[in-house]
């Protein structure tokens, strides 16, 4: 509700989980107009109550760390704005990682996922002894490789996917999309030969293709895409491999 001032008051409700108690308080604030998520949490942790666990760094969309729940959307709460008109807003922990404390969830497993499938570039067989220190890309490739190169490992695809919730050996939808953006770069050496280890159940067909992970990232990152592209890949891999077999 915004008064004179230009400034609000807003009753956060927020979720609690501590020593695997979980429960809900409800906080009553005043605040800038223009004042984020992030902001309430923070006015709430200097002012009120400084038990409240949250995690965020950059405060500007770069780190990800401040990925949560808000008003039941998976979002950034840095780059979230508190809706002047709106009297409450409700914030949850990420339901996709395990919860450690109140906003705060393990990223453990999701950072070992994205390390399983080596999302750096392996450098090709040199073809002379000389070692070269720049690999030189075209702008081409660039353009193919930027709409997936923006991922900030804030974990909100994860987080909005109903088989990573379903199947937990599902590799989940940010390696994935880290699996196509370097399967496509130019300068990668291993390239398509990045396909081979998710061409299974707990990989790209592991995905059912419903979108949300794309429809809820807050860099424009679209790991639903870049998964029906490395499915599309594995198949011609494998009708190449038939081909020539038949040859033979
Ligand atoms: S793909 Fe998007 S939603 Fe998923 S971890 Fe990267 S930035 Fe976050
Ligand atoms: S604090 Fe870094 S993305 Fe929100």
């Amino acid at each position: 509700m915004e008064k004179e001032d230009g400034s609000i008051s807003l009753s956060v409700k927020v979720s609690r989980f501590d020593e695997g108690k979980f429960r809900e308080r409800e906080y009553g604030i005043s605040l800038n107009k223009r004042a984020t998520v992030l902001d309430a949490l923070l006015n709430i942790k200097d002012k009120v109550d400084p038990t409240l666990s949250i995690r965020y760094s950059c405060r500007m969309g770069i780190c990800g760390s401040c990925a949560m729940v808000i008003d039941g959307k998976p979002r950034l709460a840095c780059e979230t704005h508190i809706n002047p008109d709106a009297d409450s807003v409700r914030v949850e922990p990420m339901r996709g990682h395990p919860l450690l404390k109140d906003l705060v969830t393990d990223f453990d497993d999701f950072f070992a996922r994205l390390r399983s499938v080596k999302p750096w570039i392996i450098q090709k067989a040199l073809k002379s002894t000389r070692v070269t220190s720049r690999v030189m890309q075209d702008p081409e490739n660039t353009n193919q490789i930027v709409p997936f190169s923006s991922c900030i490992s804030c974990g909100l695809c994860v987080d909005a996917c109903p088989v990573v919730n379903t199947h937990p050996n599902f590799i989940g939808p940010q390696a994935l999309a880290q699996v196509h953006r370097f399967s496509i770069d130019s300068r990668d050496g291993e390239g398509t030969g990045r396909i081979a280890p998710v061409d299974s159940k707990e990989g790209i067909w592991g995905c059912e293709f419903v979108g949300a992970c794309s429809l809820v990232c807050p860099k424009g990152v679209d790991p639903a895409l870049a998964i029906q592209e490395l499915k599309i890949e594995a198949m011609k891999q494998k009708m190449l491999r038939l081909i020539s077999k038949g040859k033979k």
